[in-house]
């Protein structure tokens, strides 16, 4: 039997799964990683952590494979994205803790910039905002701060070229490499000349040389070295996950939409081969590029703090012990009876755009429960979805007609329910429970031909589908009450 692999780096953990040629996994293996929060706005990770979670559950899978008569032809890397590693090359040694997405030490200087008037610029060229989120002001960071002195080589990379460097034998004279998906991320990528961007490494103050290579997201053809796991194997896709997860979803065709509850919630629409540039709000970047074809582009709401909240209410509240009470908790009531929560732990992405906000709880009273804080956790991610989307639908002039649906949150039929009933888009929960790292194996069956995209489409789809109430006036009401809180912390 032959299978492709998919290596997931994801914020919280690292996975790997093996997939058949019909889109069945065969095995897996999940490794939690750690977050340090070592001052305000700071979130860092430690990158032999992930180096080594990485690796290990890539030989947890490779001998579970030796039980089983099959081999691995191909496997795909996907990764949280935006985070940054700078790195020696020479020595294979991180200079400082991988600095993550969630992190907003860049605020000033993204304030600075704005000052100067460079914002129409860098989304032109960039199709990003100019935020902490993206990794330019981290590696500016990194720069600044003298990090990279010490290193021979030093390099400035996002975790799927740290990663893939070190499963390619952690070799000096081969250069890290990264994909147009994942550069698209980091305000350093032109979206129209699909390279790095000299003027804006100038503009962050980044040595261009330090950034990695550029490759395909799918055609790649570099093989791990011997004494990796799956040794001799080539590493077939790079991609970030949220983009991965659309082609997991098979999200193929312009304006099909997934949104994957995650860490954070990311919402992504499919819109082709060209560019619509939206000025505000969304963003845009490239979704895949599969081997000498143009770019699929794509365009994202971010969502910053989803099941961190989940999280939260565990783990800092307490009012949960797990994560499947959330469904029996949040339906034990009729409403939040207009309490608002909102999910701005890390200020607000799409489409405020405000690192400086934070998250609140509006309208509890004495007859305020446990359950009706869940509810209206719940329902505050919800709420943030249906903004999002409603921005794409104005960035691209099209309606999104369905939501194809995954991540931890979206195995909830209260979720998925609540998320139909309020945006009145059917919500369609993905086939594939780990959409992100299947996107990354199809990608790598594409680029060894054993996969074409019309089997995509057809091994993704999905027959779950959430369709929204009749009656929209509970979605309306909720969506004034929130109108009206949101507004109070902007
Ligand atoms: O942009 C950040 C995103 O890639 C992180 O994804 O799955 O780790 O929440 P995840």
């Amino acid at each position: 039997m032959d299978l492709l692999v998919a290596l997931d780096i994801g914020t919280s953990s690292v996975r790997s799964i093996a997939y058949d040629l019909q889109g069945q996994a065969q095995a897996a293996f999940a490794k939690e990683i750690g977050l340090s929060f070592p001052e305000p706005r700071y979130v860092e990770q430690d990158p032999a952590e992930i180096l080594s979670a990485a690796l290990e559950v890539l030989r947890l899978l490779e001998n579970e494979l030796k039980k089983m008569p099959a081999r691995a032809i191909s496997i795909g890397i996907t990764n949280q994205r935006e985070t940054v590693i700078a790195f020696d090359s020479e020595s294979g040694k991180a200079c400082y803790n991988a600095i993550s997405w969630q992190d907003g030490r860049g605020l000033d200087l993204c304030s600075d910039l704005i000052d100067q008037g460079l914002s129409p610029l860098i989304r032109q060229k960039t199709g990003l905002e100019l935020n902490p989120y993206f990794s330019a002001t981290k590696m500016t960071w990194l720069t600044k701060n003298g990090y990279l002195a010490s290193a021979r080589r030093p390099k400035l990379v996002t975790v799927d070229a740290f990663i893939a460097w070190h499963l390619m034998g952690a070799n000096p004279a081969i250069e890290p490499v990264t994909d147009p998906s994942n550069a698209s991320r980091t305000l350093l990528y032109n979206l129209d000349s699909l390279a790095f961007d000299e003027e804006l490494t100038e503009i962050f103050g980044i040595d261009f040389k330090h950034l990695p290579n550029l490759v395909n997201t799918a055609e790649i053809a570099l093989a791990i070295a011997p004494g990796m796991p799956f040794s001799g194997v080539t590493i077939g896709s790079i991609i970030g996950d949220q983009q991965s997860s659309l082609f997991g979803q098979g999200m193929i065709t312009p304006m099909s939409t997934k949104v994957t509850h995650g860490t954070g919630t990311f919402a992504v629409a499919n819109v082709g081969q060209k560019r619509i540039s939206p000025k505000t709000e969304v963003l845009e970047s490239i979704a895949w590029k599969i081997g000498d074809q143009s770019p699929t582009y794509c365009l994202e709401g971010s969502i910053f703090t989803s099941g961190v909240v989940m999280r939260w209410l565990r783990d800092s509240l307490g009012l949960i012990s797990n994560y499947s009470e959330i469904d029996t908790m949040a339906s034990s009531v009729q409403s939040s009876d207009g309490v608002v929560v909102i999910p701005a732990f890390q200020g607000l992405g799409a489409p405020y755009w405000r690192t400086d906000a934070r998250g609140a709880i509006f309208g509890i009273s004495t007859a305020t429960t446990p359950a009706h804080i869940i509810r209206a956790s719940i329902e505050g991610v919800v709420m943030r979805t249906q903004e999002v989307i409603e921005a794409m639908e104005r960035a691209s002039g099209s309606k999104v007609e369905t939501l194809s649906t995954d991540g931890g949150l979206s195995t909830s039929n209260f979720v998925c329910q609540l998320q139909a009933d309020q945006t009145r888009i059917p919500t369609v929960r993905a086939k594939a429970s780990e959409a992100t790292a299947f996107g990354a194996a199809l990608l790598a069956g594409i680029s060894q031909e054993v996969i074409d995209l019309p089997q995509v489409a057809e091994i993704t789809r999905s027959t779950s589908t959430f369709n929204p109430s009749p009656s929209a006036y509970s979605a309306k009401a909720r969506r004034e009450n929130w109108n009206k809180y949101i507004a109070k912390i902007l």
